[in-house]
This record gives C-alpha cells, structure tokens and sequence, in this order.
C-alpha cells in the first residue's frame, strides 16, 4: 500500500482526476490512498491568510511556512517510510527511474507550491525531494503533483493488470513504442502494414521491434545507447540506418 498526501490550496483540482480509471480502481482496491488536504486549513485567524509580502520586496507573494509545515507535520506518522516531496520547477527532473524509486515507498507526501514559491525555510528544513515535472512553469504544483500520482501508481504492484504491466516493461527497457493498428484493414484508402494481417507471430515481433527502433533512432536517439543495447537490438538499429538513407 502507498499513501499520498497532496498538500494544496487548491483542492478540488484533485477530485475528478482522483475518480477516473486506474487510480480509482487502485484505491478501491486499497493499492494506494490519496488524501487530499486543504494547505489553508492549517492557517490561524479569522482569516487563514497562507501568503504574504516577501521580504526585500519584489512582486509576487510566498506561501507562509507555518500552514505548509503544520499541514505536513499533521500528516506524518511515526513508523512510516515517507517522503516529503515539493512539487516546483526548481526540482529534480521527474523520469521513469525517479517515478520507480518512489513507487517503493509507503508514503508520499506532496506539497503543492505555488509559483512565486515557498518560504525557503520549509524546503530547506521540512522537505526532503524537490521535484519538476519538466522545463516550463505551471500556475502551482498541482498539475504536477497528478503527474507524479499517476506515473508512480502505476509501478506499485498490482495496480496495473498483468497485460498493462507487461506492456509497460516493454516501454521501460528504453524504446519507443511500435506503431499499432485496428479495424478496418483498410481506412480511406490507407491500409494496415501487411505483415500484421500475416499470423506470422514471429515475423511480426521482429517487424515490431525494427519500428520501435526505428521510431527511437529517429526521435530520440539518445535513448540508443549501445552498450544498453543487445545483439539482436544492434543488428537491428545498424539495418534501420542503412536503410533509412
Ligand atoms: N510548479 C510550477 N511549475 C512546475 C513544474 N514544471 N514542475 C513542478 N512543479 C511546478
């Protein structure tokens, strides 16, 4: 079972997305649990004030530390393997391989910053990872924080049904995925390679795996990095370019 904790200002943003598909079959399931918490709740006052002025001055507000650190403390418990992720384009890049070491963890807590950011004292003090989902500014956190629920789900066992993990093995030994076809065999006139119509499982597994080496190569060809690769996969790439020409 992995838990998350998404530390928002923003809620709602969270609750259609956590009632589709998958991540609400794995929840039902009791695979995973999201708790949503509401950042503003932890704010004293009549008025629950969670930013304020930054010091120095300059434009934009910064999250108050105290909500965000009392929101995390409330959520933490003694015994659990946890983490305390901020979610901000300051972060770690988000890939495959981070998704896979945190899906072997049985809590995540995930603060939602907003852009302007965070009072330092909290990354500095109360937060162990700081992640970015990719080179480009969100609003806040939140669209992040559901990138990283869902890609890291995924890996928890069992999440997945046999044919979608097996699929997802495929992908993560590092190509692109093969082109895929359906009915009709012919559409406006375009029709589906031949070899997939053949029954020739064998041809067809080979013609699958020259396209998505084909597809890397072309795409992103730093994935291919030879010493990653195996015999049949280099025979394969040296055709592919050679042919490509
Ligand atoms: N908050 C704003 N932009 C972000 C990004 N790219 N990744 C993670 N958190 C963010």
């Amino acid at each position: 079972m992995l838990r998350f904790d998404i530390l928002t200002l923003f809620p709602d943003f969270f609750s259609s997305p956590m009632n589709q598909g998958i991540l609400m079959r794995a929840q039902n399931s009791g695979l995973i649990e999201v708790n949503v918490v509401n950042i503003r709740d932890f704010a004293p006052g009549k008025h629950r004030i969670v930013d304020d002025m930054p010091f120095g001055g300059g434009v934009g507000m910064v999250m108050k530390a105290e909500p965000v650190i009392r929101a995390i403390e409330s959520r933490k418990q003694s015994g659990i393997n946890g983490r305390v992720i901020l979610l901000t384009p300051q972060g770690e890049k988000f890939q495959q391989e981070m998704a896979r070491e945190l899906s072997g963890w049985e809590q995540l807590i995930l603060v939602c910053g907003r852009y302007e950011g965070v009072d330092e004292r909290v990354r500095d003090h109360f937060v162990d990872d700081e992640i970015s989902i990719g080179d480009y500014v969100l609003n806040g956190g939140e669209a992040a924080a559901l990138v990283v629920v869902e890609a890291v789900s995924r890996l928890v066992p069992g999440v997945l049904g046999n044919e979608e993990s097996a699929r997802n093995d495929s992908f993560s030994q590092g190509l692109l995925d093969y082109p895929q076809y359906t009915r009709p065999r012919k559409l406006r006139g375009i029709p589906v390679p031949e070899i997939l119509l053949s029954g020739h499982h064998q041809q067809i597994e080979l013609w699958r795996k020259t396209e998505a080496i084909r597809r890397t190569w072309e795409r992103r060809p730093e994935f291919l990095k030879q010493e990653e690769l195996g015999e049949e996969e280099r025979r394969i790439l040296e055709e592919v370019k050679r042919t490509n020409r």
